[in-house]
């Protein structure tokens, strides 16, 4: 039964966009809605594990029944995912978090003055590569949207991160990736197999993810 399939186990999601300040009225973001993520942590929840999503900002209402933790930059997003990843038993990373952060962010409104200016940028941590080091009985999910070269894209992260299962989806492609409501997407596992779904809803997807999360925890879903 899907509906008390993980009671009693405890799950985090990431979910949205980081968005890396400039100065206090601008910043560097990215085209990610939340979507997904908010439809990982719902499956979670509706599938009975005790839910908490740590989001950028997005525009979602937050789930029935889960706990939002909201930050802004990748910087808080890792604090809030360290603080509480020991405690946990499902870590879902579909946050898309940017690689690069301004080096400093000005006190004031940058003013115009004619000329170009350059901004420069510092590397952000990878969370999901510090938790894949990090981690011990947990099962680690990751997400690799991408534009080019999908599978060795994503088949060198999941390895690089170490992770358990990585949901690979090609953002450029029509009912697919960021602000869509759907998702193609394949899950891709280290032991070299491959699910292809076909496009669905986040939500649809989300509770595939779910049944697999179930079998990564060794436990069995009747249905
Ligand atoms: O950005 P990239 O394609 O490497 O993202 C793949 C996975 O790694 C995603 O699950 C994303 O949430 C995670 N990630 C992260 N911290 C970063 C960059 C990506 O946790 N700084």
């Amino acid at each position: 039964d899907l509906s008390t399939c993980l009671k009693g186990k405890k799950a985090l999601v990431t979910a949205g966009g980081t968005q890396e300040p400039i100065d206090p009225v601008r910043y560097l973001g990215n085209r990610s809605s939340g979507r997904m993520g908010y439809a990982v942590a719902q499956a979670l929840q509706e599938a009975g594990a005790e839910t908490i999503l740590v989001s950028a900002p997005t525009d979602l209402p937050v789930p029935q029944g889960v706990t939002r933790v909201s930050v802004q930059t990748a910087l808080q997003m890792r604090d809030e995912v360290l603080a509480r990843f020991t405690d946990v038993d499902i870590i879902v990373k579909a946050a898309a978090v940017a690689d690069y952060r301004p080096a400093v962010q000005a006190e004031q409104k940058i003013k115009k003055d004619g000329s170009g200016r350059t901004l420069e940028l510092v590397p952000n941590p990878d969370i999901l590569a510090e938790l894949g080091q990090k981690k011990t009985a947990q099962v680690l999910i990751g997400f690799a949207a991408e534009t080019e070269n999908l599978l060795a894209n994503a088949q060198g992260k999941m390895q690089r991160k170490n992770v358990d299962l990585l949901v690979a989806n090609d953002v450029t492609k029509e009912g697919a990736g960021f602000g869509s409501p759907t998702n193609i997407v394949s899950f891709l596992f280290p032991d070299g197999r491959k699910i292809d779904f076909p496009q669905m809803s986040k939500l649809e997807v989300a509770r595939h993810l779910v049944k697999e999360i179930v079998n990564l925890l060794g436990m069995n879903v009747k249905e």
